[in-house]
């Protein structure tokens, strides 16, 4: 069995202060054993959590890394080792805002993936359709370019090592939710493609849906039976809606 997984994608938001009141509220939270729970802060803030989280089952992610393992000379960049190193566990790959706003190819993408899996981070494989897309009836020939280039270098087994989140562009940060049946015909196409090359290793993979999750949308989207979770931005940055999203999935 899958078990869900709940990451909270905190984007570039917090200060040391709003860090700080934000820990003690995911501190004081009671989650179920049977979630996967991850943050992924901006890197200045990975020690002030790794240090509020001791015994916390939250664990840590990046929110991207270096196409690299090895240290180097790549000023402004985080290699998936260091990431490590501080505490991480998880990084994601491929975010849409990675690929839009800073040029990120399928290739560049690959390859951070790689560099984490060799660092023995988990990779978050994020993937998902413009809105012109979907409009144009290209999401499955989008989404299956973004993920062919993973699996052609690391196989369905690869994957299953990391996550895959499935983040149409148009949902995110909109407040325009993919309905649970739209998710759900994306993350069933994605595991009959995984299927297709490997059906045991494609049982295996955990696909989160992201994109606007909510406290009050969450549940029916965890209901669906290819949706394992949730991959969360701007709701991730109050506790109490965090809580209650990971609480969601602990139901499903
Ligand atoms: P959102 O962001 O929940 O604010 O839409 C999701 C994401 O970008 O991962």
């Amino acid at each position: 069995m899958r078990r869900p997984l709940v990451a909270g994608n905190w984007k570039m938001h917090g200060t040391r202060q709003s860090v700080e009141h934000l820990l003690s509220g995911l501190s004081k939270l009671e989650f179920s054993d049977q979630v996967d729970l991850m943050i992924a802060p901006p890197a200045l803030f990975m020690q002030q959590c790794r240090e509020a989280l001791v015994g916390s089952p939250i664990r840590l992610g990046g929110q991207s890394c270096a196409y690299q393992a090895e240290p180097g000379a790549l000023t402004g960049e985080i290699s998936p080792a260091q990431l490590r190193d501080a505490g991480c566990e998880y990084v994601l790959v491929g975010h849409s805002e990675r690929r839009s706003l800073f040029g990120e190819t399928d290739e560049i993408v690959c390859r951070k993936f790689a560099a984490a899996l060799a660092c023995g981070l988990r990779p978050v494989l994020c993937v998902g359709e413009t809105r012109e897309q979907r409009d144009a009836g290209q999401t499955a020939d989008v989404v299956g370019r973004q993920l062919q280039v993973v699996l052609d270098a690391f196989g369905v087994g690869g994957l299953a090592q990391g996550v895959v989140a499935y983040e149409p562009v148009w949902a995110i940060g909109t407040g325009l939710t993919a309905s649970p049946d739209q998710a759900q015909e994306v993350h069933a196409m994605i595991r009959a493609r995984f299927a297709m090359l490997d059906d045991e290793q494609a049982q295996c993979v955990q696909i989160v849906y992201g994109g606007s999750v909510k406290a009050d949308n969450a549940e029916s989207l965890f209901a669906m039976p290819d949706i394992d979770g949730g991959l969360v931005g701007g709701a991730s940055l109050n506790a109490e809606e965090f809580g209650a999203i990971a609480r969601a999935a602990g139901r499903a």
